[in-house]
């Protein structure tokens, strides 16, 4: 419609005057990926977002997608303005790890290393040895058991789990889950398999390991897709946010791609799987997000340079 491509315009015609770059997550609405997209910003995984933030030129990122990720952004580029469209966009993950909690935790448990999901705040980060993102996590932890090493891991406790089946590790595991993932369920994909007998399943691990155990691919949101891609499947249920379908869809647009069900949810559910804090991220607020005074991504000076230690270490091991 007119009046959506006059706000796109707009926004675009505001980015260059500021220097800004949008940085955004595969769970935003289709027109804000769109938008990212053709106005040289990016849409990926939490990991190539720090990596894109970091290494972009722009003076000014403007993250789209949850808080963890602004914050990572501001982490590793203290002297980059990060905005984003709202700050009350948080993430389950982190809501459920509260800093002093975490610290409390740790500290009663010195002879383990502390590796932590990207889904956490600042402080939680600034108390890690290790920060680690879904699409390396088995690595890196697989890198820690080799050399002996016993782990803190917090929070999500499926992810957690799915590392810890894979690697053998020895893992002291935080009670955190993601809203969204925990809603899938084994049994719904059991009779949409019925239905679809060919079809291959991706699934994302902060699902239950019940979801996990029917994948075919488990992994990361840009191994999702790359998965959709080279797997022979033409029919591919999936077990993670819905917003992932805009790029499954043009990424591999002769494949059919159906939302693994949630909890009391039918098989073609649209509404479902969907995180409401990713829903934040709108084209209306994409367009204010320069004149508010209420977005700036602020990080305590101190702690951003306890934090930037363990992401910078994942950011090389990922290398
Ligand atoms: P990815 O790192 O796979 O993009 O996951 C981020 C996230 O929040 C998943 O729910
Ligand atoms: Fe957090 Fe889950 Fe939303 Fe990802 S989908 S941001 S893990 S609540």
């Amino acid at each position: 419609p007119a009046a959506e491509q006059q706000l796109i315009d707009q926004i675009k015609t505001r980015l260059k005057k500021e220097n800004a770059v949008i940085v955004a997550h595969y769970y935003t609405s289709p027109e804000v990926q769109a938008l990212a997209e053709s106005s040289g910003g990016c849409v990926s995984d939490s990991l190539e977002m720090a990596r894109f933030g970091r290494d972009h030129s722009a003076e000014t990122l403007v993250v789209a997608g949850v808080r963890f990720m602004g914050e990572t952004a501001k982490i590793l580029t203290p002297d980059k303005r990060v905005l984003m469209p709202t700050l009350e966009a948080t993430c389950s993950l982190d809501l459920g790890c509260p800093a002093d909690e975490f610290v409390e935790f740790c500290d009663a448990h010195p002879d383990r290393e502390v590796v932590v999901y990207a889904n956490t705040s600042a402080a939680v980060k600034a108390r890690a040895d290790w920060v680690v993102t879904s699409s390396i996590a088995l690595d890196v932890v697989e890198h820690l058991s080799d050399q002996g090493k016993k782990i803190i891991w917090a929070p999500d406790r499926h992810l957690g789990s799915y590392v810890q089946r894979e690697t053998g590790a020895d893992m002291l595991m935080w009670d955190g889950a993601c809203i969204v993932h925990e809603e899938f369920k084994a049994r719904g994909i059991l009779d949409l398999k019925q239905v679809h007998p060919d079809a291959a399943v991706l699934v994302h691990p902060e699902s239950p390991a019940s979801v996990i155990d029917l994948a075919d691919h488990v992994g990361s949101t840009t191994q999702i897709i790359k998965a959709a891609q080279s797997l022979p499947n033409k029919t591919l249920i999936v077990a993670t946010d819905h917003g992932i379908f805009y790029q499954l869809q043009k990424s591999a647009p002769d494949k059919q791609f159906i939302i693994a069900p949630t909890a009391g949810q039918g098989a073609t559910c649209r509404s479902c799987a969907n995180c409401p804090w990713m829903a934040m991220n709108e084209l209306e607020s994409l367009a204010r997000v320069f004149d508010r005074d209420d977005n700036e991504v602020i990080v305590d000076a101190e702690l951003g340079v306890a934090a930037m230690k363990p992401l910078n270490r994942m950011l090389a091991f990922a290398q």
